[in-house]
């Protein structure tokens, strides 16, 4: 485990290019597996969830190449039994694989994801969805053991809630049935899974109603090979747009795309940050405290829950009191307590965040608990007067390539150290 110390309080300045996003990769990787034929893929961020997912390709037989950018995913003879806990543990995500992999093979075993620290995330809509789609899913000893069945002509699916992860892996299933018809209601609308259906539809998928809540799809009974560019990570985006709001400072976001932001960028309009957006570069500044505000997370396209604890970072230095409420993760709380311990008057009300902002944090030690939480924490240390040291710092890495030398470029004061707890193994930055 390592640290990140900031020295806060300095304005940040200058250019960030923006990476591949974490969460349109991760499916699309599970993904290659529906395919015999080599997957290329462009703007891939360096991340620990990526090599993650490529451990998890490789640990089912596929080879996996990864170079400035560039994933090869080669195909090789399918293991459908050998998913490591370790790596589903790590990152829910690559539970994802568990559709794709049980259509193609008819079979696939992959353990439960593990617990999560922004709150319980059961996996009830995939396992619902699948034994709808004609498998049988039984749970032993902690894995889902899925085994094709029953074929079935017609398959409506209509989920509880928009899920992300859900509709990804009924849609990545869907689309190798073979002559089935499969309607997903209710379907998550993110960007991110509009990018899944846009992958599929290149690998031969036939699928109606992308970027609708009903994606229709006539299952096809081969998926071919691609070369494919991954969209640019809005939350990365977002959180660097946040970064110039809590410096007061003044930086431009490069390969940033506005229709992916609209909600994020009118909220942060709407607080006195002054947004001009052209040719996919963002120049954002706000020369002094933001406003207040009210922030109501909710699914795309409403504001984003992997902002909101960068929000809240924004909302402890805005002026006036500012409210807060996340209807995806109730509880996606953990920031707070570690914000409170910089300085920020902030409580809790009935499951809402409730901020009265001051001017400027003070620096402290605090620690990530999550990857947006690491993120969160980041923003406070970079408005922060004096040293603030983010223990297990790691989490951020699942989801922010080269944070520390895009944050230096810009002229933020920051390291990587090992963890004053021990575990560190050595500096990497
Ligand atoms: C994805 C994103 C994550 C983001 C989240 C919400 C990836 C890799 N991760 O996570 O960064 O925060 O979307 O935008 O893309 N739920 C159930 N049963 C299920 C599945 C989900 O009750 O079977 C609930 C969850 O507990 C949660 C809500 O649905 O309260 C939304 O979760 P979901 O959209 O599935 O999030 P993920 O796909 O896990």
């Amino acid at each position: 485990m390592h640290d990140m110390r900031i020295i806060g309080g300095k304005p940040l300045e200058g250019k960030i290019r923006v990476a591949g996003a974490k969460n349109a990769v991760l499916p699309i990787l599970a993904a290659t597996v529906l395919t015999d034929e080599p997957v290329v893929l462009r703007n891939v961020p360096n991340l620990f969830d990526v090599r993650t997912m490529l451990e998890i390709l490789e640990s089912v037989g596929y080879r996996c190449a990864f170079q400035n950018g560039q994933v090869t995913v080669q195909p090789g003879t399918l293991n459908t039994k050998n998913i490591p806990y370790q790596a589903v543990r790590k990152m829910r995500a690559s539970f994802n694989i568990l559709g794709p992999l049980a259509v193609r093979a008819n079979e696939a075993d992959v353990p439960l994801p593990g617990g999560c620290s922004i709150g319980v995330r059961p996996v009830d809509m995939h396992i619902e969805g699948l034994k709808l789609l004609g498998f049988e899913a039984n749970i032993a000893h902690g894995v889902v053991q899925t085994r094709r069945r029953w074929k079935p002509n017609f398959v409506n699916i209509v989920l509880k809630f928009p899920s992300v992860g859900a509709t990804e892996q009924l849609l990545s299933t869907a689309v190798l049935m073979n002559n089935i018809n499969v309607v997903i209601n209710n379907a998550a609308l993110e960007p991110e899974v509009q990018e899944l259906a846009l992958f599929l539809q290149a690998m031969g998928a036939s699928i109606e109603g992308i970027g609708t809540s009903t994606l229709r799809v006539q299952g096809v009974e081969k998926m071919h090979g691609v070369e494919y560019e991954i969209i640019p990570d809005r939350m990365e985006a977002g959180t660097y747009m946040m970064a110039a709001m809590v410096t007061s400072g003044e930086l431009e976001i490069h390969g940033i795309r506005a229709d992916h932001n609209e909600s994020l960028l009118q909220k942060m309009r709407s607080i006195g940050s002054e947004v001009e957006i052209e040719n996919g570069i963002a120049l954002v500044r706000c020369r002094s405290r933001p406003r207040s505000s009210e922030t109501f997370v909710q699914v795309y396209p409403g504001f984003p829950t992997d902002m909101q604890p960068q929000m809240t970072a924004v909302a402890a230095v805005s002026k006036g009191f500012s409210f807060i409420s996340d209807s995806v993760f109730k509880t996606r709380h953990m920031h707070v307590p570690e914000l409170q311990r910089m300085g920020a008057k902030i409580h809790i009300e009935n499951g809402s965040i409730i901020v009265e902002g001051i001017p400027q944090l003070s620096g402290a030690p605090v620690r990530a608990t999550d990857l947006r939480c690491a993120a969160a924490l980041i923003l406070a240390g970079l408005n922060a007067d004096g040293e603030t040291v983010v223990q297990e710092v790691d989490h951020v890495f699942r989801g922010y390539d080269q944070i520390l030398e895009k944050l230096r470029s810009v002229g933020a004061e920051v390291e990587v150290v090992p963890s004053t707890n021990g575990n560190g193994k050595g500096p990497i930055g």
